[in-house]
């Protein structure tokens, strides 16, 4: 029986340059597929991955491939997918269940297919896979040696399983990793987030006026390249502590409902529920756009959007305009979701060297740790986040200094003073 559901299978070549070209961008990635090639660490294991398909994912299945898993991949988002990286796994004999625009129904059927590889190890973006095996295929969870998070909105759905006694198996979060948050939650949104706002809409950034909800790792991100562009950024924020950073950092930082008086863009990276709401929306000028950035399509209040309107037009690919009954329009990008993803190609390749080197790694060593970790979410182990800085540094050409065996004892010792 076919395993796989794609858009287009005559798109494999065009998939396949872009793969290659990727590929340029991720020396790390490539280190471990040569060591994977030579040692097989995961021989036979089966491995269902949910993950953004993208041209990047492609190069951590072919890696995984290589260390021997027997692997399936299917969509973490239903707007994510690149049609072309799909067509060209399924040629070089990966199957991938994934189909860019794919209604909701069709996005979980494809993740049923991934739990019908029935799954050794799982490798989640946002934790559906995850969450779907346990609601429904909970049996299967007995037979799982572990899985890796890849995003923030995931790991805090795995923290509050784990919390509720409900996780059945060992997590990692790879996100949590310093050299996956750090650079692809920080560098990769960044540049991507504006990336796919002005391949949608093709605007000047210079002197906009651009609120960003949430100053987390992918909000200060996005700032730092909107401001790089002459935006004039505001900064929305519940946590104090990311506020003052915020302030600090240079930003306007004041409340929403303020922020929607004055901003023309409006960017949400919060993880959060309704972060823009109702209350928002009606307070803000005609022509306001509206991006989401992070996980889910939740952040912007979209059913409170529908009902302020009193219609809606698809003005360009990924921009919806909604006329408000106030006669003020409000113009919606890639349907709320994560619009670096949807309107663009998501993080560069480079970024994505790391953060799918963690993975790999992570996926290596919940193999040799099979049988011996709780379930719980467990952090990546710093000896992979260390290796990972240094072979990325190594690329690039970049070579530091190291302690002296002096400066060791130094720090490790404590009756020293003034
Ligand atoms: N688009 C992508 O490619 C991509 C990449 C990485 C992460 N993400 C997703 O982006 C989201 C943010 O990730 P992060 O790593 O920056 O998380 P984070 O936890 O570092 O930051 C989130 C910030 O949002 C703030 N916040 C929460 N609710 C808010 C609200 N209602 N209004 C204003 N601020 C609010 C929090 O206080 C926090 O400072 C997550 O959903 C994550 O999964 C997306």
């Amino acid at each position: 029986m076919k395993n796989y559901d794609i858009k287009d299978s005559t798109l494999d070549e065009e998939g396949k340059l872009r793969i290659d070209w990727a590929a340029r961008e991720m020396p790390v990635i490539k280190l471990i597929k040569q060591r994977f090639a030579q040692e097989k660490p995961l021989k036979g294991i089966r491995i269902s991955a949910c993950l953004h398909i993208t041209t990047e994912t492609a190069n951590l299945a072919l890696t995984l491939r290589e260390g021997g898993a027997d692997l399936i991949l299917c969509a973490s988002n239903p707007l994510s997918t690149q049609d072309d990286a799909a067509a060209a796994l399924v040629d070089y004999g990966i199957p991938v269940n994934a189909i860019k625009g794919e209604d909701n129904e069709t996005y979980y059927r494809h993740i049923i297919t991934a739990l019908e590889h029935k799954p050794q190890i799982t490798t989640d973006d946002g934790a559906d896979l995850v969450s779907t095996l346990h609601k429904e295929y909970v049996d299967y969870s007995h037979n799982v040696i572990g899985g890796t998070e890849e995003t923030t909105t995931g790991v805090i759905r795995l923290r509050n399983m784990a919390k509720e006694g409900r996780l059945g198996y060992p997590i990692i979060a790879v996100n949590d990793a310093q050299t996956k948050y750090l650079f692809d939650n920080r560098y990769g949104t960044g540049q991507s987030t504006i990336d796919g706002i002005t391949r949608a809409t093709n605007i000047l950034w210079a002197g906009r006026n651009v609120v960003i909800c949430g100053y987390g790792w992918c909000g200060k991100g996005i700032a730092r390249r909107a401001q790089g562009l002459g935006a004039k950024v505001i900064i929305t924020e519940v946590n104090p502590v990311s506020a003052l950073e915020a302030t600090m950092d240079g930003y306007q930082v004041m409340k929403l409902i303020e922020a929607c008086q004055i901003g023309e863009i409006f960017i949400t990276s919060t993880g959060d529920l309704n972060a823009i709401d109702a209350a928002h929306i009606s307070q803000m000028k005609d022509g306001a756009i509206l991006a989401n950035s992070g996980h889910f399509n939740v952040e912007i209040n979209i059913p409170a959007l529908e009902s302020l309107a009193k219609s809606k037009k698809r003005i360009r690919p990924f921009v919806d305009e909604y006329t408000l009954a106030n006669g003020r329009c409000i113009y919606l990008l890639g349907e709320g979701r994560l619009v670096n993803l949807a309107a663009a190609e998501g993080h560069p390749a480079s970024v994505m060297d790391m953060s799918f080197a963690n993975q790999a790694l992570c996926v290596e060593y919940l193999a040799k740790m099979r049988g011996k970790l709780e379930p719980n979410v467990y952090s990546v182990p710093e000896e992979i986040d260390q290796e990972v800085g240094k072979l990325k540094l190594a690329s690039m050409n970049i070579t530091i200094d190291s302690l002296t065996e002096e400066q060791k004892n130094y720090l490790q010792s404590w009756e020293s003073g003034t």
